[in-house]
């Protein structure tokens, strides 16, 4: 699954692993950015007051800010900590409120007990993953039966192509969860949305 050309510039690292200077300003160029896209991950999501939801690889947290509006409550793992600062930032008012946490952490070791989530949602993140087998593990873990999951993956760089997209498809339905809809989409460099149920 994972293209390790994407690997190749710094740049794509700091997208991967914001990081110092330059990854605080991707986090705001990718704040600005993502908005459209947040939107309509958020609108698929079709949160309700009584969701618990996680984002895994939240960036600067502008996803969170809008499915903070709907859910019960929202928490999140990044693998950065300067994006977990700007997330905290953007998101304080709903962390005071105990509405919203977020932390340090990596798909690969939720830091929460099984059956926690309704709802678990990546965006442009899947493929930075180092252990993309391990964190779909994790997902299907801290979800409850019945738990929806939801993948947004990215264009460019050889990602999102519906060979890819098959490719997750397959690797979900053999962890035990259920497809039950993929959409390619058009935002910024294009991509593609899973959307899985775990039974
Ligand atoms: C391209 S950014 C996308 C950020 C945000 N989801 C958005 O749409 O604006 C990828 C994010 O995934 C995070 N990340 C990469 N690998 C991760 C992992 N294994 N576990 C958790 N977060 C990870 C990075 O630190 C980064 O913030």
């Amino acid at each position: 699954m994972r293209s390790e050309s994407r690997e190749s510039s710094g740049l794509d690292r700091q997208f991967g692993h914001p990081q110092g200077l330059l990854g605080r300003l991707v986090g705001h160029a990718m704040a600005l950015e993502h908005r459209a896209l947040h939107r309509a991950v958020v609108e698929r999501l079709g949160l309700t007051g009584d969701d618990r939801v996680l984002e895994i690889g939240f960036g600067p947290g502008t996803a969170v800010q809008l499915a903070a509006l709907r859910a019960a409550h929202v928490s999140g793992v990044d693998l950065s900590r300067e994006m977990v600062r700007q997330a905290l930032r953007r998101n304080r008012r709903s962390v005071h409120a105990g509405r919203v946490d977020l932390q340090e952490g990596t798909a690969s070791r939720l830091p929460y007990p099984d059956g926690s989530f309704t709802v678990a949602y990546e965006v442009n993140s899947f493929h930075h993953w180092d252990e993309q087998v391990q964190g779909l593990r994790e997902i299907h873990r801290v979800l409850g039966s019945g738990g929806r999951a939801m993948f947004t993956l990215r264009s460019g760089h050889g990602d999102a192509t519906p060979s890819e997209v098959e490719d997750i498809v397959r690797l979900l339905t053999v962890h035990g969860f259920e497809v039950f809809a993929t959409e390619m989409h058009h935002f910024e460099h294009g991509g593609a949305f899973v959307l899985a149920r775990r039974p």
